[in-house]
């Protein structure tokens, strides 16, 4: 592959969509249901700390990488570490297949907030959310090892979510950038309106004292600041091949650093103000249910599956109302998360085999349904569990690693910062390399060894070691052969 092939290069209509595009990629679940939980586990207030300095030290510098990369190179991810060195194409084609493991699993999350939209209307999941969620949602088995059946009704939400992605992708950048104009800040207001209903609770102080009451004596502990960078890392859609990809439909005189620093504050934003939405209305729950907000279960799938509609349910006037603003946030929010996780791996296809934009995108689309399915099963809740913490803990730090490694040291570094500088209303100066060469390497090599260490020591959540092979090691052992198949073909 010499050129890039993509037979008409596409474009942002404006500076506005690209920025938007790019926060939809960032906010998304993992906003609502990671950063609040995360924060509050590791110090409240004091996690701030690690965080933005995680986010200034590493986030950001490394989205300018991305960002100028694909702007220097204009091609799918593997074309632009072609350009950058011959050897390094294969790494492109991890970061767009990364992404793609990941849509497989954020889609069904999605077909679960699809039914509870649904379900919000007559508030379907009664008295006990949590009976409701796992056995007449679910029908969860008790294991990953027993599989069980396709479970119809998410089923269906599937279909709606992987047939939006498609529709949303095939036609190329353009309808992408109408698409965010709307599903960016929409769930915003949305979100706000949650936050102001959950504030105006009684109980809601309680809640947001949980939230954020700082505990300095937490930064001590090496896990904390682990957890910022894993934290910054996932929400900001990094080494997924998605920025370099979105950067590649810039204009020539398009702004690079600015934008960065716009993307990524408007992420950080949005995670903060989503801890008020679900902490205040976690702070009423406990208050009405006399059970410490420590025991009432806030972390991921059950926060949202669980908890918050059991909150919801007792909300003094217009419960439905309430529940419907929640999931469709959560939709929205999601939705475009979910089609930047494809878009990589389409532009790559449509660039390297020279299919069309829309048979590139079908092609991913069915792939990525087909391998949504084994988590629509009744055991999919563990098997997305198990695929979620190793994707995430180990092939985004790994590629993110990996790009630090071959662009700081193997490529001539200086070439994307002069890029970036020539383009952006900001500039940035050598400090830039060396966060690149060595901060940000030296973090994530660290992130990545102790989650070694931790997994080998104990098994994830005592899973049999078979289900974490299968679920864990197998998805990443898999692209990482097919980045060098499809490299070298
Ligand atoms: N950043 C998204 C979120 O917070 C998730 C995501 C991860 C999107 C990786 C793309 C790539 O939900």
């Amino acid at each position: 592959m010499e050129v890039d092939c993509i037979a008409e290069r596409q474009f942002w209509r404006s500076r506005y969509a690209f920025v938007m595009a790019a926060i939809g990629s960032a906010v998304g679940l993992g906003n609502v249901w990671r950063f609040p939980f995360v924060c509050y586990k590791n110090g409240g207030g004091a996690f701030l700390i690690p965080y933005l300095i995680a986010l200034f030290t590493t986030g950001i510098p490394l989205m300018i990488l991305e960002f100028s990369l694909g702007h220097w190179a204009r091609g799918s991810p593997p074309y632009c570490f072609l350009k950058a060195n011959k050897k390094f194409e294969w790494i492109g084609w991890f970061a767009s297949l990364a992404p793609f493991v990941i849509a497989s699993y954020y889609t069904v999350v999605m077909a679960w907030c699809f039914a509870y939209m649904i379900y919000s209307i007559d508030l379907r999941w009664g008295s006990d959310a949590n009976l409701f969620f796992l056995k007449h949602f679910l029908n969860a088995t008790r294991s990953p090892a027993e599989i069980g059946s396709i479970q119809i009704p998410v089923l269906l939400g599937l279909v709606v979510v992987w047939f939006s992605i498609f529709v949303i992708l095939y036609k190329g950048v353009s309808r992408i950038g109408k698409v965010v104009a709307v599903t960016v800040p929409l769930p915003t207001i949305l979100l706000v309106i949650l936050t102001i209903r959950g504030l105006t609770l009684p109980g809601a102080m309680e809640g947001i004292d949980y939230y954020l009451t700082p505990d300095f004596s937490k930064l001590s502990h090496f896990k904390v600041w682990l957890s910022a960078y894993a934290q910054v890392f996932f929400s900001l859609s990094l080494a997924q091949g998605i920025l370099i990809t979105y950067a590649s439909f810039l204009r020539k005189e398009s702004d690079i650093t600015n934008n960065a620093f716009i993307i990524s504050l408007a992420d950080a934003g949005t995670s903060f103000l989503a801890g008020f939405a679900v902490f205040s209305i976690v702070g009423y729950l406990s208050l009405m249910k006399g059970i410490g907000i420590e025991n009432l279960g806030l972390a991921g799938p059950h926060l949202t599956f669980v908890t918050y509609p059991t909150a919801i349910s007792l909300l003094p006037f217009g419960a439905w109302l309430f529940g419907m603003i929640f999931y469709i946030a959560l939709l929205a929010f999601g939705i475009d998360s979910a089609f930047s996780m494809i878009e990589p791996l389409a532009t790559s296809i449509n660039s390297k085999w020279k299919f069309s934009k829309g048979k590139a995108t079908a092609i991913a689309c069915a792939l990525g349904f087909l391998s949504s399915l084994i988590f629509v099963t009744s055991s999919g809740i563990y098997w997305l569990d198990i695929v979620d913490h190793f994707v995430a803990n180990f092939c985004l730090v790994l590629i993110g690693l990996l790009e630090c490694i071959s662009l700081g040291y193997l490529f001539d570094l200086k070439k994307l910062r002069e890029h970036a500088n020539e383009v952006s209303d900001i500039t940035i100066g050598r400090w830039w390399d060396f966060l690149i060469k060595f901060v940000a390497p030296l973090s994530l090599l660290t992130l990545l060894v102790a989650s070694v260490v931790e997994n080998i020591s104990v098994p994830y959540n005592n899973y049999p070691t078979w289900c974490l092979l299968v679920g864990g090691v197998m998805p990443g052992a898999m692209i990482f052969i097919l980045s060098f198949i499809f490299a070298n073909r």
